[in-house]
């Protein structure tokens, strides 16, 4: 079983980004829980940050056919890209959003999502703690998926 979780932009800075927001746990640290819990749950999970909406788009595209599922926190391209959204429905590869702040308790412009349009669900709000309920549901969707083969 294997899962791509991919960090957008800005998601380099965690640890000293606005913590009071984001927390003060690394990029590092939080690939280091996900590890634990991928151990934990048998299932090979792969990360990817970059800055670039170029580059998400086309990691995307490389997932097909060798990941089951997509984790992606699209930073703030999750408000701004078509071309990512586009890449997840072109792809057919089943996606979780995921944020680590709630973005609906946030300002106005942080309420919409290009992403979750095309995403099987989003979840946002938990902090760290986001990843992990999203790896968690990545491996069941994989599942029942296989299940109904
Ligand atoms: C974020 C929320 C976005 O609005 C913001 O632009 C980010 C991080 C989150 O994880 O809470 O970069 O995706």
């Amino acid at each position: 079983m294997k899962i791509l979780l991919i960090h957008g932009p800005n998601l380099n800075l965690l640890g000293k980004r606005e913590p009071e927001i984001y927390g003060t746990l690394t990029l590092d640290d939080i690939n280091k829980r996900v590890l634990g819990l991928a151990v934990e749950l048998g299932v090979d999970v792969t990360f990817f940050q970059s800055n670039h909406e170029g580059e998400l788009v086309q990691k995307i595209q490389d997932a097909m056919g060798v990941y089951q599922a997509i984790v992606i926190n699209p930073g703030a391209y999750t408000h701004t890209s078509v071309a990512l959204r586009d890449a997840v429905s072109s792809t057919g590869i089943p996606v979780i959003e995921t944020h680590l702040s709630n973005i609906y308790k946030r300002e106005e412009f942080r309420h919409h999502s290009y992403i979750s349009g095309v995403a099987v669900g989003q979840i946002s709000g938990f902090g760290p703690d986001s990843y992990l309920l999203a790896v968690r549901a990545a491996v069941n969707l994989i599942k029942n998926a296989d299940a109904r083969k």
